[in-house]
């Protein structure tokens, strides 16, 4: 079943794109949008996030809401099940301060909340199988609230036609690449600010999917702390596999940055594959590496003997987290 979730993406983009209201506001002007949501939901702002840099995107992972929030804000919430409790919470403080509120869930007590408005997304899935669902609304919503300047409804129904034309290929890249990674510890380098978001979902697709450990980092940033440490203890490195995603759009002197860190390292950490995403514009790029590790978490689930559906640790800390009566709203 997972993997003709991680097959449907075309589809849900496709069919997410039609399904946002086209009034969704009143008159007021907003200047900034702040995305809540967390795990398999909140990943959709950390892409939108790395879409738009244009626009001032908070994504926030936490009780809290950041005290910057206000009128001039749009909030959105998303969690597919509509019963995360950080994300509860955030709805209770934005509802306090007076702030716009879309809420985007399958169903749950978001779905059930009073305020805000309301996007529903087709239930029965594992919030990281929707994320077509989840992300294509927040481009359609910041247009609607005048935060992006173009409909971005045509790229995102070429972005469907093209990851639908490559996801074959995508799967058999995938299906060829995974047993290598078996029995590894996984560590993964974007090497843009936009591709932070891929190299995140990739590690947690790995994590929930292929249920192994996986590590991520950024170029320039890692050059400057994580190479010293890379690769120490050196005990791991003959099960160690390191994955470059490049995004096709970098800045040159990160790709020679790229470059310097291989041939550094290669010594030591002899197991690098590159993966060169394909695609008209970083949308395309992004989605089609997404689209690619999503893939490889699940054939290396099957290479490894693992269900890639349940996700039983995350369930059982909810379960006994809610066995602890705590006061979540601290304000
Ligand atoms: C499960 C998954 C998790 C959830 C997270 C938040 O497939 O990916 O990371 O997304 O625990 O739950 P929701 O998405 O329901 O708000």
């Amino acid at each position: 079943m997972m993997r003709e979730i991680i097959y449907s993406l075309p589809e849900q983009i496709r069919e997410a794109a039609g399904s946002v209201p086209e009034r969704l506001f009143r008159n007021r002007v907003y200047d900034n949008a702040l995305i809540c949501g967390m795990g398999g939901s909140g990943i959709s702002g950390e892409i939108a996030a790395a879409l738009y840099p244009q626009v001032r995107i908070t994504v926030n992972k936490d009780y809290l809401v950041p005290g910057f929030v206000d009128k001039k804000t749009l909030a959105i919430l998303v969690s597919y099940s509509g019963n995360t409790e950080e994300t509860l919470a955030n709805y209770g403080q934005l509802l306090r301060r007076g702030i716009d509120m879309v809420l985007i869930s399958s169903d749950g007590k978001l779905h059930k909340k009073k305020a805000g408005r309301k996007i529903k997304v087709p239930a029965g899935l594992p919030p990281r199988g929707a994320l077509g669902y989840l992300f294509t609304p927040l481009p359609m919503i910041m247009r609607r609230a005048n935060l992006i300047p173009r409909d971005p409804r045509r790229e995102l129904q070429e972005l469907a036609a093209f990851l639908a034309g490559q996801r074959d290929r995508i799967e058999e890249m995938a299906r060829g690449l995974a047993p290598g990674f078996a029995g590894r510890l996984i560590i993964l380098y974007a090497d843009s600010a936009a591709f932070v978001p891929v190299a995140n979902r990739w590690r947690c697709q790995l994590n929930e999917n292929a249920k192994v450990f996986a590590h991520y980092n950024v170029i320039p940033e890692m050059n400057h702390n994580e190479i010293v440490g890379l690769g120490r203890p050196e005990k791991f490195n003959p099960d160690t596999s390191v994955i470059f995603i490049n995004d096709p759009l970098s800045h040159p002197r990160n790709r020679t940055r790229r470059r310097l860190l291989k041939s550094l390292i290669g010594n030591e950490l002899p197991a690098i594959v590159e993966i060169s995403p394909k695609g008209k514009n970083v949308m395309q790029h992004m989605f089609w590496a997404i689209m690619l590790g999503d893939f490889v978490s699940y054939y290396l689930a099957l290479e490894q003997g693992v269900d890639p559906l349940p996700v039983v640790r995350i369930e059982e800390l909810k379960r006994k987290l809610a066995g602890h009566r705590q006061k979540i709203d601290k304000r």
